[in-house]
């Protein structure tokens, strides 16, 4: 019996040795923030890492070229073969949805990301929505809405029977670049929007069918948690900060900063979101007959009435990640392989320094067509990590190419006045970012 207990103690430390073999290969698809932080965490944890399509900023970080589209997926499969890639880490939404996780599992590779079936959690709402309700999730209550006319006189009756100038929140069912959710002002505003997204086709199909849901009032937490069937390896939770301007003001954008911890976290944050959303939500999933494999992005509101869940994405957040990557004090890699097998067989809340990031834009992100092609300047200043999304090199000078350009990143006590400190010796003409969090 206890040669038995043994042997099963040094076969769980052998795969934790192996997992933590230098040499191990990572590909990883994407070309943001995110993946510039994923690939240097696990870089500074003895991998050796590939990316594609990447950025020149990554790419000047000295992470290799993996230089193929992602969404042939012959391609990445042919490549992951022949560079005999331990892991592939999908980072964006869209090859999720596509696919490329059920292609590269079919083919043995190991690969966190989950199918295509999980992945409508986050490539259709209203899907999302049917889980949670069936689940019993807390969650604003809903109607989806196939049919213009329909929408249309909902939102009528909506609004007659309310005082609130701005009750709903309307959200077109599928991906739309994080563009797809928008807070109308009153009922006017409201059926502009509805007109745009149902009739005009604003986000072409993924607006033909939409959700109008309750607003919410609170301030916003996120949690991502990395899982294989039943058991989950809690990451510290965030906070983004997604409003354009100072004060919380403007649109919403993809985030303009991060928090880790999220300064709302308390002791029991984490242990309610496993009980009263992921348990659950395992649990329906698994009657539809979907298994989840990767990274899940619970989007939460903390109301009067207690946290309700406002989205799920099937992947890592941005700018979260990038703030986690600096922030987390457990070593990452292990856990992901670990996930890859399905081999995570029980519950684990890693824990993190205080860390902050702070995004900085082009002109125009967030309210229309990006200024592009601007010289960025003073980069070699900056003494804080630096994550990149979009840029470009030419003739060595870095150019702006996106709307999120680069993140800055620092951890412990006054830690987002360090990176608006740094951000100071940062310019191009047009760049942004708040100076409030
Ligand atoms: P989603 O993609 O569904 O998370 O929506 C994007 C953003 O819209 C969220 O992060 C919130 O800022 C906002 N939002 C979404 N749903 C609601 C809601 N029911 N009430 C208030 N704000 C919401
Ligand atoms: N920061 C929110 C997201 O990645 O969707």
């Amino acid at each position: 019996m206890l040669f038995l207990c043994l042997l099963q103690v040094i076969k769980s430390l052998m795969i934790y040795e192996n997992d933590h073999d230098p040499k191990k290969k990572i590909l990883i698809i994407g070309s943001g923030g995110r993946e510039h932080a994923l690939a240097w965490r696990l870089r500074k944890e003895g991998a050796e890492i590939f990316v594609t399509p990447g950025n020149a900023g990554l790419f000047e970080d000295g992470f290799k070229d993996a230089n193929i589209d992602s969404e042939i997926f012959d391609l990445v499969v042919s490549f992951t073969k022949s560079k005999k890639i331990d892991l592939v880490i999908i980072g964006p939404e869209k090859p999720l949805v596509l696919g490329l996780g059920n292609r590269l599992r079919k083919e043995g590779i190991l690969v966190i990301g989950p199918n295509k079936d999980a992945a409508q959690l986050e490539a259709s709402k209203s899907f999302a929505k049917k889980i949670m309700h069936q689940a019993g999730i807390p969650s604003a209550p809903f109607r989806a809405f196939s049919d213009y006319n329909d929408a249309r006189v909902y939102l009528d009756e909506l609004y007659r029977n309310t005082d609130e100038d701005s009750p709903v929140v309307i959200k077109a069912d599928g991906l739309a670049g994080g563009k797809g959710v928008v807070l109308p002002s009153n009922l006017d505003e409201a059926q502009t929007f509805l007109r745009q997204f149902m009739q005009e086709g604003l986000f072409g199909e993924s607006s033909k069918r939409i959700v109008i849901e309750e607003r919410l009032e609170g301030n916003e937490l996120s949690f991502i948690c990395l899982c294989s069937s039943e058991h989950f390896i809690s990451l510290p939770t965030s906070r983004d900060y997604k409003r354009l301007k100072n004060g919380d003001l403007g649109p919403n954008t993809g985030g303009m900063g991060a928090r880790v911890p999220s300064p709302d976290e308390k002791e029991e944050t984490r242990t309610w979101i496993e009980e009263t959303v992921l348990r659950p939500l395992f649990r329906e999933l698994k009657k539809e007959g979907i298994t989840y494999t990767g990274f899940l992005y619970v989007g939460l509101m903390l109301t009067q009435s207690g946290m309700k869940v406002l989205e799920f994405n099937v992947r890592l957040g941005d700018p979260e990640t990038q703030a986690l990557m600096v922030g987390i004090e457990e070593k990452l890699l292990p856990y992901l392989f670990l996930c890859a097998k399905g081999q995570i067989k029980k519950d684990v809340q890693l824990t993190t320094k205080e860390t902050a990031c702070l995004v900085l834009t082009s002109q125009y992100y967030g309210e229309g067509e990006v200024r592009k092609g601007d010289v960025i300047v003073g980069l070699e200043n900056v003494d804080s990590k630096m994550f990149f999304a979009g840029v470009k090199k030419e003739k060595g000078l870095f150019y702006t190419e996106g709307g999120r350009v680069l993140s800055i990143c620092s951890t412990g006590e006054g830690c987002m006045d360090r990176c608006l400190e740094e951000a100071k010796k940062i310019s191009w003409k047009g760049m942004h970012y708040r100076t409030d969090l």
